[in-house]
């Protein structure tokens, strides 16, 4: 019987019964007795799976032995009203094909309970786990409900390079892109690689940020957002950090800090909402499973105003802090660059909601934002969450062209690399704003889960580039 697939989020809602239904999906479980299996069927369509009853009478001894966790099936049968617990209805099995088997010696998610680490061994599975399942159908919700914040307010998807030859955050940490044969480089006689016959001619890396692109989208389209990959060689192996990591970067002509301030406010507060309203049954999984207290956390944020307080405000609630005798790992004292101890400080223990500290010592930020008039500090902001620490970076920009000209020659960033940024300065210059998402930080918040690496499908890390 050739009937039309159902996928297994709608099969499960259906309330017309004694109909033949096909579904498709990998075994989770299979339990009973020598008269009657019970199968838990899931195609990832949702968290839940479907109960299949296979009736031994009607099915081979060998074919039953196959049907094993993991393995691949196509089940036709007559949905019912469930008698059992736990479910609405089931499916009573007329026809069954095993479309790949796996074989339980080898299969390697058998018992339940696998640890994270050792699923990020198996992240070509994994997705088949309930726990991540889950997470990666919120990773989709919340890049849908990025584009869905940004386009009703106007803003247009600007996709700014991934190669390029600019270093946007001056940290040095880009990694190089050629096609030279790396064992016979040609170098000059100070031992600099010569670059000329390399595939772009000159040295060129994967982006840090699409920002410095993302102003020019900004200072033509009026309000664009960028959504892409971003790549650091930051040999940093935390919990909140990747190597290759996604951004979602907004940029707006017309926009102060206070602008950028409120916008990424209320932009946060759209993605935690859309993942309340679109994804409560994976939420719901999450909470009992992973962390108790996460709807009641993403509720809270909803309904909060974000403190906003200066940098330098900050450093005196953690120096009072430390005078208390509270310990950090890290010193405080003005003009440090925030750890993650102090920013979740500030957050989960001084003001129990999240914080958006601007007005940064301008030698811990990057070049292009806007300078204060007391001369130290600029129009920086970053949002702090609780658990995550810093989940935003944002600023305000310098559009003045001798004073952004001025900060790059301070940093001696080349300027070869730089002329069309400062061309934005030179040919009808404005205010404008913008700030970068780290999406898995968003995600590490919105799921509850601990570790970034367990956000992303497959993580990049120092020393992991596996799958
Ligand atoms: O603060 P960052 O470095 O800011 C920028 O790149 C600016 N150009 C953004 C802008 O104004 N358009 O990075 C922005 C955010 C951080 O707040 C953090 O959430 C995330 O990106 N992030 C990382 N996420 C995962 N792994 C890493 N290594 C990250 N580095 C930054
Ligand atoms: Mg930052």
């Amino acid at each position: 019987m050739d009937i039309r697939r159902t996928k297994i989020a709608d099969a499960i809602k259906m309330t017309t019964y004694d109909v033949t239904v096909n579904v498709k999906g990998w075994v989770r479980t299979k339990r009973g007795n020598k008269n009657v299996s019970f199968i838990a069927l899931n195609d990832g369509s949702t968290i839940n799976n479907i109960q299949i009853v296979a009736d031994a009478d009607k099915f081979s001894d060998e074919l039953l032995k196959d049907v094993t966790t993991g393995a691949c099936l196509s089940v036709t049968g007559t949905l019912v009203k469930s008698m059992g617990a736990g479910q609405s209805v089931e499916i009573q099995a007329s026809e069954i094909l095993i479309y790949g088997k796996a074989d339980p010696n080898e299969y390697p998610l058998q018992k339940k309970g696998h640890s994270f680490e050792y699923l990020r061994e198996i992240a070509h599975l994994r997705p088949r786990t309930n726990t991540f399942g889950a997470v990666f159908r919120i990773r989709h919700n919340m890049a849908m409900a990025i584009h869905s914040f940004f386009h009703q307010k106007g803003f247009y998807y600007f996709h700014t390079p991934i190669i390029t030859a600019s270093d946007c955050e001056g940290a040095g940490q880009m990694f190089q892109v050629t096609t030279k044969n790396l064992y016979d480089l040609k170098k000059d006689e100070s031992g600099s690689i010569i670059y000329d016959d390399d595939f772009f001619g000159k040295m060129a890396s994967l982006t840090v940020s699409g920002q410095l692109e993302g102003e020019l989208g900004a200072t033509a389209l009026g309000a664009i957002y960028t959504f892409g990959p971003t790549f650091r060689a930051e040999n940093s192996n935390t919990p909140r950090h990747l190597a290759e990591f996604w951004m979602i970067e907004p940029e707006m002509a017309f926009y102060d800090i206070k602008d950028n301030m409120d916008i990424a406010e209320e932009f946060i507060k759209y993605c935690v909402k859309w993942a309340l309203d679109n994804c409560m049954e994976d939420l719901e999984f999450l909470n009992k499973m992973i962390d108790k207290t996460l709807i009641e956390r993403l509720k809270s944020v909803i309904d909060c105003e974000f403190v906003r307080l200066p940098y330098t405000e900050g450093i005196k609630i953690l120096e009072d802090a430390v005078a208390k005798g509270h310990k950090f790992e890290f010193p405080v004292f003005w003009g440090c660059d925030l750890a993650s101890e102090h920013e979740r400080f500030l957050v989960e223990q001084h003001f129990k909601r999240p914080v958006i500290l601007t007005d940064y010592p301008k030698e811990i930020k990057a070049f292009y934002m806007k300078q204060n008039e007391d001369g130290k500090t600029v129009r920086a902001m970053d949002v702090l969450f609780p658990t995550i620490g810093e989940i935003i970076g944002g600023s305000e920009r310098e559009e003045n062209y001798d004073k952004l000209l001025k900060r790059i020659q301070e940093l001696n960033i080349p300027m070869k690399d730089m002329w069309w940024y400062l061309d934005t300065r030179k040919f009808g210059s404005c205010p404008h704003s913008g700030f970068g998402l780290g999406f898995e930080r968003l995600l590490l918040f919105v799921t509850g889960m601990q570790n970034i690496r367990d956000v992303i499908p497959f993580p990049r890390t120092p020393k992991t580039a596996e799958f």
